[in-house]
């Protein structure tokens, strides 16, 4: 691969301006690379701040259009919907997630009649804001039950898909639910509606800001180890990966995101499918704290963003991806 040796040979030649770093750059960031996360409130002209996430909101549904607007204009293909569901509706059993005017329903019904297809909608299929308990699946006897969880997501993600949605993104860890899902998503004639499987996701303590901003957080009993990966393994990512293939997924997520370059790396060469990154919400509070207090400079974000794409994703899930504009230059 060394084709010469110092002094003949000087990397730096190939550095010492920027219109040659230019034309020798390796890869490229455009806002066709991000999926923005936007959180869901109940009630009217409501957005909230996210006491753990800067610069990050909760809109109610009759604000979403400010973001969605903004999410268009800066020319991104995809927003991602979580809500953060009232106490009031959460049960053991997250049956507020099968209501078809839940805030994810409504607010999928509501950018669908306003945008159409100018911009994609991508939707969790989990429990997590819907649960009591905060879990990702049902229990029973202390265990998180995997087969009557699949049969709840179906139901959930046939739901998803009637209102609008146009990708599910399973994000529950149970076992064999991307057949289940693909196959009842076929029968009902769903066919065009795509699978995006969190395929690796670890069970990771990068995911606390994001637990306050849908409110899971407090409500959460132990951890998810029992279904979510264990984050010093990296084989058995490849196995999950190859068997949500096998099961039907359009495009795999490895979740979260920075801590996990090789986990992305190691998919994008074996499997040829699109892989997607989740920059996740601990990711995002940690440079954005670091920033707010010039421990870091602002150019640690766009550095942290290029990092996916080195590692070889298509896409990536972030929540400074609302501000584009000024990431990108
Ligand atoms: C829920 C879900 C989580 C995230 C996305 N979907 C949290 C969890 O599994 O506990 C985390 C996203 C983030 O931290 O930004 N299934």
């Amino acid at each position: 691969m060394i084709t010469g040796k110092y002094p003949n040979l000087r990397l730096r030649r190939n550095r010492k301006q920027p219109w040659i770093r230019r034309l020798t750059q390796e890869n490229m960031l455009s806002p066709d690379d991000f999926i923005l996360p936007i959180f869901l409130i109940d009630g009217k002209n409501k957005k909230e701040k996210i006491k753990s996430m800067s610069d990050v909101y909760r809109y109610s549904i009759d604000r979403i259009g400010q973001i969605i607007d903004k999410a268009i204009k800066l020319g991104i293909p995809m927003v991602a919907l979580f809500p953060k569901t009232s106490e009031k509706l959460k049960n053991e059993i997250g049956t507020e997630a099968l209501n078809e005017k839940n805030l994810v329903c409504r607010a999928i019904v509501e950018i669908k009649k306003r945008y159409k297809n100018e911009i994609g909608i991508m939707c969790d299929v989990a429990l997590d804001p819907y649960t009591s308990h905060g879990h990702d699946g049902l229990i029973k006897s202390n265990t998180i039950v995997n087969d009557e969880t699949i049969e709840v997501l179906v139901n959930q993600s046939l739901l998803q898909a009637e209102m609008g949605c146009d990708v599910l993104a399973p994000s529950d860890m149970m076992d064999g639910r991307i057949g289940k899902i693909r196959k009842a998503l076929d029968k009902e004639n769903f066919k065009q509606v795509q699978i995006l499987s969190y395929a690796a996701k670890y069970a990771s303590s990068f995911y606390g800001p994001f637990r306050d901003a849908v409110g899971s957080n407090k409500f959460l009993k132990g951890d998810k180890k029992t279904y979510q990966m264990d984050f010093r393994n990296s084989d058995e990512a490849l196995r999950e990966i190859a068997l949500d293939i096998k099961e039907g997924a359009d495009m795999v997520m490895v979740k979260p995101g920075m801590p996990y370059l090789d986990i992305i790396k190691g998919i994008k060469d074996k499997f040829k499918i699109p892989v997607f990154a989740y920059q996740v919400s601990g990711e995002y509070s940690l440079l954005a704290t670091a920033i707010e207090k010039k421990i870091l400079n602002k150019d640690a974000v766009y550095e942290s963003l290029m990092a996916f794409k080195r590692a070889g994703a298509n896409a990536i899930v972030s929540y400074y991806a609302d501000r584009l504009d000024k990431i990108l230059k």
